[in-house]
């Protein structure tokens, strides 16, 4: 069965969010990504990254089973575990003793906006438990910078989020550098990319990119 899904705006960041990963992605070990949607990405990064194990994770069934499906039409089977259902607000998260043991960072693309607040702080907590030394946390989207919009399209998209759930929206990065603070990270790195989106690297050390 395939059940691939195709979210248009993955074909217009993956590359830039893939030239940021080739900054930080040096060494041989694991990955994991929270909200991975419908899997492209997670290819994408796979075929580009051979030496990583790309561990994707979704909590809704019709995500996790399009990323199956992403993976089974590229032939990744041997390489790309299966989808992981975690929910960040749900913990502990249950990974796989082999990912664990090799985790180099986590990733979350386009995820803290379309959620509530609570999993932004979920996202900290417990990625601060699975991060420790120069690991990374690696956030993607639209953030607001020092409470302000920094386009009229991220706060028309701000508008239609709320609209869709009032527990929804471009978060403001202050407050999110908060957040990660209480749980140990700082900005490691904060980069503009096309479109208004903001790649954010957190880690709990100083560390030098290349
Ligand atoms: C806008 S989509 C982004 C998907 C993908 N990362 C991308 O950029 O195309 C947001 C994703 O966050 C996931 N998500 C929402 N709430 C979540 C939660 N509590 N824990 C983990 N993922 C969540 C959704 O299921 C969805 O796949």
């Amino acid at each position: 069965m395939d059940n691939r899904l195709f979210f248009p705006a993955t074909q217009r960041n993956k590359k830039y969010i893939g030239d940021i990963l080739s900054r930080i992605l040096y060494k041989k070990g694991s990955i994991l990504e929270i909200g991975s949607g419908s899997g492209e990405h997670a290819i994408e990064f796979q075929k580009r990254f051979p030496e990583i194990i790309w561990q994707t994770s979704d909590p809704e069934l019709e995500h996790r089973k399009s990323i199956k499906s992403w993976i089974d039409k590229n032939s990744l089977n041997i390489k790309m575990p299966k989808p992981l259902a975690i929910d960040v607000t749900i913990e502990p998260w249950q990974l796989p003793s082999n990912i664990l043991n090799s985790l180099l960072g986590i990733i979350s693309i386009n995820m803290i906006h379309i959620a509530p607040w609570n999993c932004t702080k979920s996202l900290f907590k417990s990625s601060s438990k699975l991060l420790n030394n120069d690991k990374f946390l690696m956030l993607y989207g639209p953030f607001k910078i020092k409470n302000k919009h920094i386009s009229q399209s991220n706060e028309l998209f701000d508008k239609s989020l709320k609209i869709q759930n009032k527990n929804w929206g471009v978060r403001n990065l202050d407050a999110v550098n908060e957040e990660a603070r209480v749980n140990g990270f700082f900005e490691n790195e904060l980069i503009e990319m096309p479109a208004n989106n903001f790649s954010i690297i957190y880690r709990k050390i100083q560390h030098k990119l290349k």
